[in-house]
Formats: structure tokens, sequence, C-alpha cells
């Protein structure tokens, strides 16, 4: 019989919404007969009627419960882990939130604004027993994993020496939270993320470098609202002798290859964006391949499907996306931001311990 999970949802924005339909999709439709998911309960911070037309939206099913604030979702009994689909800024404090109700989360990426505030809830979630996880579904994808297995196993385009990587969008909007500081703004953490996580996979996470740090050499370039614009960043893997130049910008496009990674004997190149790529060419010593892939819903499916397995295991972390992954991240972003000049107002990068 498949294990069924009981979800929260935190946040009525334009993920939210994402996840929540991937939550009411068939998951057999992605191939998951072993697991189900449940919408028990929304919230949302302003009010319950944004709750319920986020419900009748979704097409989520009648017995689901809407709250108009965080607290009383966290207090929903019936709940078993809570989606945190909030601003970055915001992700610190709705974590603590949910963890100190007994609640098990995954919260969307960026984890947190910086590795303290991370390091922080790590320990809470441990000494509560409880599951957490951050929301880096590009990690979740079967086309991820049969990238990562062409690079790490198969090697088909030999060593690899360099990856070059970019999520860049064109925000407009002034009034978009990406241009807004005190939601935690600017492309880094937002955007960059993705070409960072790239990287990370592929040279941080490569069998050879054994989780060794890059040495990191960053740029930023920052909007008269302090939010960075432009960020460059070079990370040298010193085992693998092997480079990531990566860009990330909210004023620029991103390439039609986003991310391209080389080695001696080929190149993999993916294009579309990062987060959620659709097609990839392999140029290797056997010519040239492209493969397109379909995509499942949202794509937003697969992370769930995850935490249901895990949860239905007694794990408290998926092997897809551990915590020291996000640590490491987040660490290698600090040290981005820091020589960059590039802090967020001082609530917003807090540490309660
Ligand atoms: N995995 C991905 O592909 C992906 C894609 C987009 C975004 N994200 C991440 O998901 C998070 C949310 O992004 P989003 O694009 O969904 O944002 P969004 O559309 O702006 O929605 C954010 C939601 O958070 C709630 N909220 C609570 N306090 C808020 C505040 N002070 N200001 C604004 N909203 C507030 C609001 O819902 P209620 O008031 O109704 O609760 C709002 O609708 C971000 O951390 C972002 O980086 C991930």
């Amino acid at each position: 019989m498949a294990f069924r999970l009981k979800w929260g949802i935190m946040a009525t924005g334009g993920i939210a919404k994402s996840f929540a339909q991937d939550l009411l999709m068939d998951p057999t439709k992605r191939g998951a007969n072993d697991v189900q998911h449940v919408i028990a309960a929304i919230a949302s911070s302003s009010s319950q009627s944004s709750a319920e037309r986020f419900a009748k939206d979704i097409g989520a099913p009648e017995a689901t419960r809407t709250y108009g604030s965080y607290k009383e979702l966290v207090a929903d009994a019936d709940v078993e882990i809570i989606y945190i689909a909030t601003p970055q800024s915001r992700h610190y404090k709705d974590v603590i939130l949910c963890l100190n109700a007994g609640k098990h989360v995954l919260c969307e990426k960026p984890f947190t604004i910086n590795s303290r505030q991370a390091e922080h809830l790590v320990a809470l979630s441990q000494s509560k027993g409880l599951f957490l996880m951050e929301a880096a579904w590009t990690r979740f994808f079967p086309r991820t994993k049969e990238i990562l297995s062409l690079l790490h196993k198969e090697k088909e385009i030999g060593t690899i020496k360099r990856v070059i990587a970019d999520f860049s969008l064109q925000v407009r909007d002034p009034g978009s939270r990406l241009h807004n500081p005190d939601l935690g703004g600017g492309a880094l953490l937002d955007l960059g993320f993705y070409s960072l996580l790239w990287a990370f996979m592929v040279l941080q996470k490569h069998p050879d470098n054994e989780n060794a740090m890059p040495k990191v050499t960053a740029s930023v370039v920052k909007t008269d609202r302090g939010v960075d614009e432009f960020t460059s960043m070079t990370l040298v893997y010193e085992r693998l002798n092997a480079v990531a130049h990566l860009s990330t910008s909210i004023s620029a496009r991103t390439p039609k290859y986003s991310v391209v990674i080389q080695g001696d004997n080929g190149e993999i190149m993916i294009s579309g964006p990062p987060p959620r790529p659709r097609e990839y060419v392999i140029h290797a010593h056997d010519g040239e391949r492209s493969i397109t892939v379909d995509l499942v819903g949202n794509d937003l499916g697969w992370e769930a499907d995850a935490c249901a397995r895990a949860l239905r295991d007694g794990k408290r972390g998926c092997e897809e996306s551990p915590l020291q992954d996000t640590l490491a991240m987040l660490r290698i972003m600090d040290d981005i931001r820091r020589q960059g000049d590039f802090v967020f107002p001082a609530p917003l990068e807090e540490v309660e311990v």
C-alpha cells in the first residue's frame, strides 16, 4: 500500500501554487506507485480568504483546511510536514516556527540568508528528531541524475575541467521581491543559487573531490537599493584541477546554453534555464547527440515523493539534498557576499542563538 503524507502549505505565492498543483497530481504519472500526497491545510500570512482563494485556484479537495495565519497552520495536529514557500527573508524564522511545533519541514531555496542561520536550524531539527530539507528541486529530476551519472560514472566527456553556468532574468518590475533587500532580493540567492548548484553537483560532489571546499573569487555589482544586480564567481577545485566560472544577474538574460560542462574528451551543454533543464547536448569522442526530456507537471513532485519516502523509511533527510550540502552552498554564498560587500538589512542576517 502506498505511503500517504499529509502536507501543510505555508504561503500562497507563485511557487507555492506550482508545488501544490503537483501534490494534487497522480504520482504514478511520475512513475511513483509507492507514495501519495494529501494537502491537509493551506495558510496565508495575510487572510483566510487568500488561503481559500488559493485552495479554489488549485482545485484542492473540500476537506482542505484554510488559515489566515501561519501559527494556526503549525497548530493543526493533522499536518505532518510543512512546505515553506515564503520569501527567503523569512525562511529562518518560519522553519523555527514549524520545528518548534513538531512539524517536519521542506523549505524553499535559498534555505536561509546565511550559513549561521542554517547551522542553527540543522541543530534544532536534530535535537527534535524532525525531518528538514531544502527544496533544491533540480537535484531530484531523473534527468539531473542521468547527467551526473554520465559525468561521474560513465565519464562520457573524460576528466572534467570546467563548468560554465549562468542563471539570469531581466526583472523589469521594480516592485519585484528580487529588487527588494528587505525580502532577501538580488540575483545571487535567488537565481545564482542555480549557477552555483550545477558547479556544486558536478565538481564539489565529484567522487574524487571528497567534498573539499573550493577557493572562491567573486565580484558583485549592486543596484541603488543595495542588492546584487550582477555577480560573477570563480570556484577553484584544487583536488580536481578544475574550475567553475559562474554568473547571475537580475538585468540580463541567460544565454541559450546556460550550463556547459567541459571535459578533456568532450562537453555537455544544457539549454534552457538551469533550474529545470529540458534539453542537453552531449558532444563526445563518438559524435554529438541531443536529449530532450518530457516535463512532468511542474516538476515539483519529484522532491515531494522523496520527502514521503524518507519519512516512510524513518529518515530525517534525503540523500539527494542533504543538509551538509545546503550548509556548504550557503558558506560559499557567504564568502561571495563578503567579497562583494553585499549585506542584507541587519534583521535578515540575525541568528537567535
Ligand atoms: N524552486 C523554485 O523553482 C522556486 C521558484 C520560485 C521561487 N522559489 C523560492 O520560493 C520562495 C517564494 O518565492 P515566490 O516566487 O513564490 O514568491 P511570491 O510569489 O512573492 O510569494 C511569496 C508568498 O509568501 C508570503 N509572504 C509572507 N510574508 C511575506 C512578505 N513579507 N512579503 C511577501 N510575501 C510574503 C505571501 O503569501 P501569504 O501572505 O498568502 O502567506 C506570498 O504570496 C523564495 O524563497 C524563492 O527563492 C523557488
